[in-house]
């Protein structure tokens, strides 16, 4: 690991944050390209992160737990990817894609709290006063917030003395400036030193804070490792934008789980709420095409219902094309390998396309016998019985694996009207009478037997 040095001037990598005493054409901590940008660095102020702590020994029963309030904003969706709402003293990092809808979600969230008697207060660095007013017109946000409009982290933090606010957003941390250093804004040592004095502050005077980030190319938050162990929780928005369909998800949370996601809908009133994401995500399946697997997820701890679709195609010339969306293209190269190998389903010599219906995203093993189910669907034009879901990861031997909280995948899978289960045997041997009840389950432990199971 590079040095974090202490002199006056730095070259600091804007992806991860480490810093070199000269300036190198690669980062050699996070071997991003061309990433270094010479910062100045002020050695009398450098906070790795905010105080916590008294500095006095307590017996830990003598510790009160109301020290981590949560203040739910009625957003349901929203609470629940925070593992409740956000908490008094908390700082909460939403990261997302431009255009994604972070400052909707969060106006949106204010609004609702201080409908419900917080104060609460926007700040405003990406757009003018009135672009915001306007914003919040459209989403018909009543008057009671307070709004700031500035990119100098001194003016925050002088309204936040002046006033006590329940709650406040930061829009976005990368806009914001401290005239302490003399950096650009959004360079790592800028964001580094205006999240920690906002942390600090929150933390002082029990604010539940959000900071919108930006991301990268590659999907992090910029300045990503810097900001995420400053802040408690951080939250991704993702979704794409050609679909209304967005995501909270909870990658880190200090006060609940983590991976627990909410899902909404972009709407011209704003974001919506998904109480029920799986009717949204089958809402457009064709009756009995061929190609088409309906997959229990498990987000978090909640299952969804997604379709998963292959198109199966002899390659004209040259090598065959492999085109994932939605889903991870090296997994569906691996399982393209495993059903020629161990399942005898020829498939090398073809342009296979695979993608999850309505934008969503997998990153779950636990769907790779619902895109080889697929597949095989496509190949042989031959659609999968209707009322069939299918799950289990697939290993290179061909074996069907178990994968966690298979019970709750098929109440979901029930719940939709789903009747015939196709799935791993070590899962099906766990699930209780009542959750059998009424259903087919194809217990299976290799690919060619679930293949078996779906003709
Ligand atoms: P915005 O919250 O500005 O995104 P971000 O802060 O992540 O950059 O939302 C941007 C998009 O959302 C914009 O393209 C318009 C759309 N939108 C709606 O569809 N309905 C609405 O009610 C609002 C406010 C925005
Ligand atoms: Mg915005």
């Amino acid at each position: 690991m590079a040095k974090k040095i202490q002199s006056k001037s730095a070259f600091v990598c804007q992806q991860c944050g480490s810093a070199s005493p000269k300036w190198l054409g690669r980062c050699p901590d996070c071997q991003a390209w061309g990433s270094l940008i010479e910062e100045r660095v002020s050695p009398s102020r450098r906070h790795e992160g905010a105080p916590v702590a008294s500095g006095k020994v307590v017996a830990l029963a003598d510790v009160q737990e109301d020290d981590a309030r949560r203040l739910p904003t009625g957003i349901g969706e929203l609470d629940r990817a925070l593992g409740g709402g956000p908490v008094a003293g908390g700082v909460v990092l939403l990261g997302g894609d431009p255009g994604i809808g972070k400052s909707t979600l969060l106006m949106q969230a204010l609004a609702r709290l201080s409908q419900s008697g917080a104060s609460a207060l926007y700040v405003t660095g990406e757009e003018s006063a009135a672009q915001v007013a306007l914003r919040a017109r459209r989403l018909g946000i009543g008057d009671s917030l307070m709004l700031l409009a500035t990119t100098e982290l001194e003016a925050v933090l002088d309204a936040l003395s002046q006033h006590r606010f329940h709650v406040v957003v930061i829009d976005s941390i990368q806009t914001m400036r401290s005239a302490a250093l003399e950096s650009a804004p959004g360079a790592v040592a800028q964001l580094r030193e205006v999240t920690a004095r906002l942390t600090e502050i929150a933390k002082r005077d029990a604010i539940a804070m959000f900071l919108i980030g930006h991301v990268t190319k590659d999907g992090s938050i910029a300045g990503p490792k810097v900001l995420e162990h400053l802040v408690d929780t951080v939250l991704s928005f993702e979704g794409d934008t050609t679909h209304a369909f967005r995501l909270v998800r909870a990658i880190k949370n200090r006060f609940g789980p983590a991976h627990e996601v909410g899902v909404f809908e972009m709407a011209h009133e704003g974001l919506q709420e998904v109480p029920d994401p799986s009717a949204l995500f089958l809402a457009e399946r064709p009756a009995q095409a061929a190609g088409s697997v309906v997959v229990p997820i498990a987000e978090g701890t909640r299952p969804v219902l997604v379709e998963v679709q292959a198109l199966v195609s002899p390659a004209l010339y040259g090598t065959p094309r492999r085109v994932a969306t939605g889903l991870d293209g090296n997994r569906l190269s691996v399982l393209l390998a495993v059903l020629t190998r161990k399942a005898h389903v020829h498939v090398m010599d073809q342009d296979v396309f695979a993608s999850v219906a309505g934008g969503a995203r997998i990153d779950e093993r636990a769907a790779d016998l619902g895109l080889a189910a697929a597949i095989v669907s496509s190949l042989r034009e031959r659609p999968v019985r209707e009322g069939t879901v299918v799950f289990g990861e697939v290993g290179l031997a061909g074996e069907v694996r178990a994968v966690p909280r298979a019970n709750v995948r098929v109440l979901e899978a029930v719940k939709m009207g789903f009747r015939h289960i196709v799935m791993p045997a070590v899962n099906s041997e766990r699930l209780t009478a009542a959750e059998r009840k009424g259903i087919q389950i194809s217990s299976v432990r290799t690919l060619d037997e679930a293949l078996r199971a779906l003709d």
